[in-house]
């Protein structure tokens, strides 16, 4: 069953949907500016009620499918930062990033660059192959990728025009070679979570504040943390009960979010009443 909450912080709020990306009717055509996301990667982790082990065919059928959805719910400038592999080993060697990338074409997503991510993840390298012998040795590059795609023009004209980055984070993060480590499963309590500073560089270089934040595949609600942070609107789709319930509460625990927020709802209240309200 949908499940749907909202958390209002004055001028912006987060909603997140619980329900499956393929078949919503939660979101409207041609409403988001900008969708950062990262999908199950089909390396068989063990999510609580999504398969992550088709073959590789299937795979590519669901990317093709959440994709085209994605594409319908951006404006005509909106953009996409869409966090995938380079390149997987598990269950057989396929180049995922490539052959997303050509997915997203065929829908006519348009290509702007690739950001990698080096996670410094040194625990992969356990699957050597072939030991110090040239006949099958196994190649793993510790890093992931981050498509960074758009719908139909790169330059934006939509929005506030109002950008809320650095200087130094503007000639840090234009270097598509981004450095910092992943995030800790144990910590969230979800399988597979990216670290906040992954959607957090997305939405300050790619979008305006007020703007439309999407991730289709919320998680543990990571995106919609950074994007209220940075005083977006975040939308957030989860098919699972039990990661829907665990981003509204890291939502409501971070309070960095609301630090934020505060002198805002501070300014736009007349009255005396400031506390942000949930629903
Ligand atoms: C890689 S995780 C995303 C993690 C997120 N970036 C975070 O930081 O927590 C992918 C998520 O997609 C969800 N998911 C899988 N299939 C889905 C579908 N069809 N519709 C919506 N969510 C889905 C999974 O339950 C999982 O939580």
């Amino acid at each position: 069953m949908i499940d749907k909450k909202t958390i209002p912080f004055g001028s912006h709020n987060a909603t997140l949907i619980c329900d499956n990306v393929l078949t919503t009717t939660e979101l409207v055509e041609g409403s988001v500016d900008l969708i950062v996301t990262s999908p199950p990667y089909n390396v068989d982790i063990q999510y609580n009620s999504n398969q992550d082990d088709l073959n590789y065919s299937e795979y590519l059928e669901f990317s093709l499918k959440w994709m085209t959805r994605c594409y319908s719910w951006l404006k005509e400038d909106g953009r996409f930062c869409l966090n995938v592999p380079l390149d997987k080993n598990k269950g057989g060697q396929q180049s995922v990033g490539a052959d997303i990338t050509y997915l997203a074409k065929q829908i006519g997503f348009k290509y702007h660059s690739t950001v990698i991510w080096n996670e410094g993840n040194i625990s992969r390298r356990t699957a050597w192959g072939s030991w110090l012998s040239a006949s099958a040795p196994f190649v793993i590059a510790p890093v992931e990728l981050i498509l960074i795609l758009y719908k139909k023009d790169w330059k934006k004209t939509s929005g506030s025009k109002e950008s809320d980055i650095t200087r130094q984070e503007f000639m840090d993060w234009t270097n598509g070679l981004w450095t910092f480590n992943g995030e800790s499963k144990k910590r969230i309590g979800h399988p597979a979570p990216f670290p906040v500073e992954l959607p957090m560089r997305c939405v300050k270089l790619f979008s305006y504040v007020g703007d439309t934040i999407l991730d289709p595949f919320a998680g543990s609600g990571t995106t919609l943390i950074a994007a209220s942070r940075q005083k977006r609107n975040a939308i957030g789709i989860e098919v699972d009960k039990t990661y829907f319930q665990l981003a509204h509460q890291r939502i409501l625990n971070t309070p960095e979010i609301f630090q934020t927020i505060m002198p805002m709802l501070e300014e736009e209240s007349s009255e005396a009443n400031c506390e942000p309200t949930y629903s």
